[in-house]
């Protein structure tokens, strides 16, 4: 089995690298390519892979191109991982928005519509590239901004193209975990956009212990989001919220730690990153000591800011025994490769199964996997709210998608002034401007 890394010069690849050496199963993953555009990226992290590879029994045999089509050609699975624009355009994503006012973060509010306004359009082409030399192929997306990006690669690729994200699954574990319940064992109903969805149930032996979890203090306080959300707010919800729900229900509070800090959550990883790729090139004989000490501390800081908003203290280990989105990625290649059927969370078509939603939204939600792909579960419904929120930004996205695609500024401008998270079309159209203006691939949208 071939597996083809876009984005392979990224920073996460060790994790999914890692994931595939754990594999010792037939019909595993074999071969993996790497391709980025940045050379010198993709060398640094393939002297990751080399050091990592050199304590495994029959690893993965990696090569690395900059050619997009040669990369895909032949390929069983692919994943996307792209961050266009880079680092730097993650910068200004934030930069731009809090200057105005409002939240800037990668993948929530302006911040994300600015990203996909620059993503979309580099999806896409990369969504005709794999119809046209690899239509077979699967193809699993964590480019985020996740639901968005699936959803404008749909047309190209139908429901090969999956999307993918760690945090419903780490909510899932979480919670049941402190409900001293197997996390493998569980049926999580949660449901929602990717970074905007709810855990409304967690059945296990046909019961759900949901309502057990947000009646003990001591079990809400015992994993991150029951200290983000409190437990006060949390038995009000009746769910428990994605951790980027904290910059909905807490945004007033958000946006000030966040205009707060000295450096955006951007900017420190530009820093951080930009000397582990340069220290790398100088020293490649220390690149996965380099990788390992670079990502504690990217691990450590992770949404710091709405940690001390909540006062929720020291973040959990990120169970790495369990695995991140690196494993939600595993677990779906090995259920489509073997026909294994896996239930996971994944971003798909909504099919009907959330009937505020039209049957093309792309929804997060608990799917079936086996050898035809991903099918969505029956789950609850959402409550007025839940939907009120998923529809009002399912209409940003679609705005978004619909702006990079047509180049058009009218939609660009709705789908900023429609965020629930910027309060005023006027710093709708300032915040398009002002993208306009610092972002190289959005002055098309300038008046
Ligand atoms: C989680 C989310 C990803 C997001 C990442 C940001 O893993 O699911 O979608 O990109 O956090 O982490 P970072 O360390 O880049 O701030
Ligand atoms: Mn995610």
């Amino acid at each position: 089995m071939k597996l083809t890394i876009l984005g392979g010069g990224g920073f996460r690849v060790p994790l999914v690298y890692h994931a595939l050496l754990g594999d010792r199963g037939s019909g595993r993953i074999t071969s993996v390519v790497l391709y980025d555009a940045d050379p010198s990226r993709l060398s640094a992290v393939a002297a990751v892979l080399r050091q990592q590879a050199a304590a495994a029994l029959d690893p993965p045999v990696v090569t690395a191109t900059t050619d997009l089509d040669d990369a895909l050609r032949g390929a069983d699975f692919v994943f996307s991982a792209i961050r266009v624009g880079g680092l730097e355009g993650r910068t200004v994503d934030e930069r731009v928005a809090l200057d105005l006012g409002v939240l800037g973060q990668e993948t929530v509010g302006a911040g994300g519509i600015a990203y996909g306004l620059r993503t979309l359009p580099v999806a896409v082409q990369i969504a005709q590239r794999i119809a046209a030399v690899a239509p077979d192929a699967w193809t699993i997306n964590f480019t985020n901004p996740a639901g968005m990006v699936t959803e404008a690669m749909i047309p190209y690729l139908g429901d090969r193209v999956i999307g993918i994200c760690d945090s419903p699954s780490g909510l899932g574990r979480r919670a049941a975990a402190a409900l001293g319940v197997d996390p493998s064992t569980a049926f999580y109903d949660y449901a929602g956009l990717n970074h905007l969805g709810w855990l409304r149930g967690l059945r296990s032996e046909g019961v759900d212990r949901l309502p057990d979890l947000l009646q003990s203090a001591d079990a809400l306080t015992s994993f991150e989001e029951g200290r983000l959300f409190g437990a006060d707010w949390l038995r009000s919800l009746g769910a428990i919220p994605n951790e980027y729900l904290h910059y909905y229900y807490f945004a007033r509070e958000t946006l000030a730690a966040v205009q707060g800090v000295r450096q955006t959550r951007g900017a420190f990883l530009l820093e951080q990153q930009a000397a582990f790729y340069a220290e790398t090139g100088e020293h490649p004989e220390q690149a996965l000591e380099l990788w390992q000490k670079t990502r504690a501390e990217r691990e450590a800081t992770y949404m710091v800011e709405s940690r001390e908003v909540a006062d929720a203290g020291e973040r959990d280990e990120r169970d790495m025994a369990a695995g991140g989105y690196e494993q939600v990625a595993l677990s779906l290649m090995r259920a489509i490769a073997h026909n294994e059927r896996a239930s996971l969370i994944l971003n798909v078509r909504n099919r009907g199964t959330l009937r505020h939603l039209d049957d093309d939204a792309v929804v997060e939600i608990p799917c079936t996997v086996d050898a035809n792909g991903a099918l969505p579960v029956t789950v609850s419904q959402l409550t007025d709210h839940q939907a009120g929120l998923v529809c009002a930004v399912k209409a940003v996205e679609r705005s978004t998608i619909e702006a990079a695609g047509a180049g058009s500024r009218s939609a660009a401008l709705r789908a900023f002034a429609w965020h629930p998270l910027v309060d005023s079309a006027t710093v709708g159209r300032r915040l398009l401007d002002a993208y306009a203006d610092h972002l190289p691939g959005l002055a098309r949208f300038r008046a």
